[in-house]
């Protein structure tokens, strides 16, 4: 049996409930900027090393939350390791980021790509979740999180990171039947990956779909929509108040917000191109809305950051019928390395203050 949850702001608001503070997280909010993780990465070597640790995985995600009081922790973990598990072979060159030593460039390499077992090849990660849970003792939520389908097929054939995403819509453009192929087994990664992480405790899950919005409209339609709805839809996450809830984040998907509201997800998460005003609107009330603060505000003054932290909830709950119902509070994107965690524990205070009702 582990602990009751003792703060229930961010399951309450993805359930739409009332709350009594707009809860808050932060995207990449275990990382670079806080000097105990470099430390840590200092004594570990190396990222992929610490992911692969259950104990420093637990370390890191524990770190933000000891500095601020942050509504939910996030694993510390990566996208890439599913990509990893199917013998892609992820590693990483410092200042280049993820690459691939086994990119997949065509149809007889996607074929051979199968679901990784979950409690063997991808055992670290589950053995990282309950670690996590153990260490949370109940105090906040454990969100565990996967890419999306489209997001993944674009490291797994880029090979890396990618200014134009040439190979991968090259592959859409000529092959699109090889693309669906390698999107579909992706998905059934996904969404094995993701009840696997719930069983092993994870309390809320997230897609990252942070490369859906380099699509045009149709293109989304086509090679990511389809996927993350069909994650939404068979993904068992229980019922009613004990329901895991899932929240679909995505780069540049202001476009989509409708069809995201359709797509039997509990939550969606934006960047900051589009005002929560107009996506609560949009979205009518069918999901909660997580984001979305423009993440350099976090390198404005601490009276700049307490007034555009007043903004993205007020702007919420003008959509919103005058309702803070439904927001979760978090950026549009991630931290950078680069950011002050001063500035962070302003934030973080300023989403509680504003909010409280
Ligand atoms: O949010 C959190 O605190 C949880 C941990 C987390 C990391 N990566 C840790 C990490 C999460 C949720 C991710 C997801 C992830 N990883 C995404 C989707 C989210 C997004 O940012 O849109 C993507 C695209 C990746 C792939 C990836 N992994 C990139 C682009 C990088 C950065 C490479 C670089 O050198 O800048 C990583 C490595 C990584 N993942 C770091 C962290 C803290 C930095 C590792 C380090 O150098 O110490």
């Amino acid at each position: 049996m582990s602990a009751p949850l003792k703060n229930e702001r961010l399951l309450r608001a993805l359930r739409r409930e009332p709350v009594d503070r707009t809860p808050v997280w932060l995207m990449r909010q275990a990382g670079r900027y806080l000097p105990e993780y470099r430390e840590t990465r200092r004594k570990a070597g190396s990222f992929l090393a610490m992911a692969k640790n259950p104990e420093i995985a637990c370390e890191i995600t524990l770190q933000p939350l000891r500095r601020f009081p942050l509504d939910a922790a996030i694993l510390f973990s990566d996208i890439l390791t599913i990509p990893d598990a199917m013998g892609l072979a992820l590693y990483f060159v410092e200042g280049e980021g993820p690459k691939f030593r086994h990119p997949v460039r065509d149809a007889a390499a996607i074929a051979k790509l199968g679901v990784p077992d979950m409690e063997t090849e991808l055992r670290y990660v589950m053995d990282a979740v309950r670690t996590v849970r153990r260490e949370l003792d109940g105090n906040v939520p454990l969100i565990g999180f996967s890419g999306s389908p489209w997001t993944l097929a674009c490291y797994m054939v880029e090979g890396g990171g990618s200014k134009d995403f040439g190979r991968i819509k090259a592959m859409a453009l000529n092959e699109p039947q090889a693309l669906h192929a390698l999107l579909s087994v992706n998905t059934d990664a996904v969404i094995a990956y993701l009840a696997a992480q719930r069983a092993a405790g994870a309390q809320a899950l997230q897609v990252f779909d942070t490369w859906g919005g380099v699509l045009s409209p149709a293109m989304y339609r086509e090679f990511s929509l389809p996927y993350l709805t069909r994650i939404a839809r068979e993904l068992e996450r229980g019922d009613d108040a004990q329901r895991t809830p899932l929240i679909l984040f995505g780069k540049g998907n202001a476009a989509h917000l409708e069809a995201l509201a359709d797509s039997g997800a509990e939550g969606v998460g934006v960047d900051w191109l589009v005002g929560l005003e107009e996506a609560a609107r949009r979205t009518g009330g069918k999901v909660a809305l997580q984001g979305n603060l423009d993440p350099a505000v976090v390198y404005g003054s601490p009276e700049a950051i307490r007034r555009e932290v007043a903004v993205v909830l007020d702007a919420y709950a003008a959509g919103n019928g005058g309702s803070r119902e439904g927001h979760v509070f978090n950026l549009g994107h991630g931290m950078s390395p680069d950011m002050d965690p001063e500035h962070v524990a302003v934030l973080v205070d300023a989403v509680h203050t504003h909010s409280a009702r």
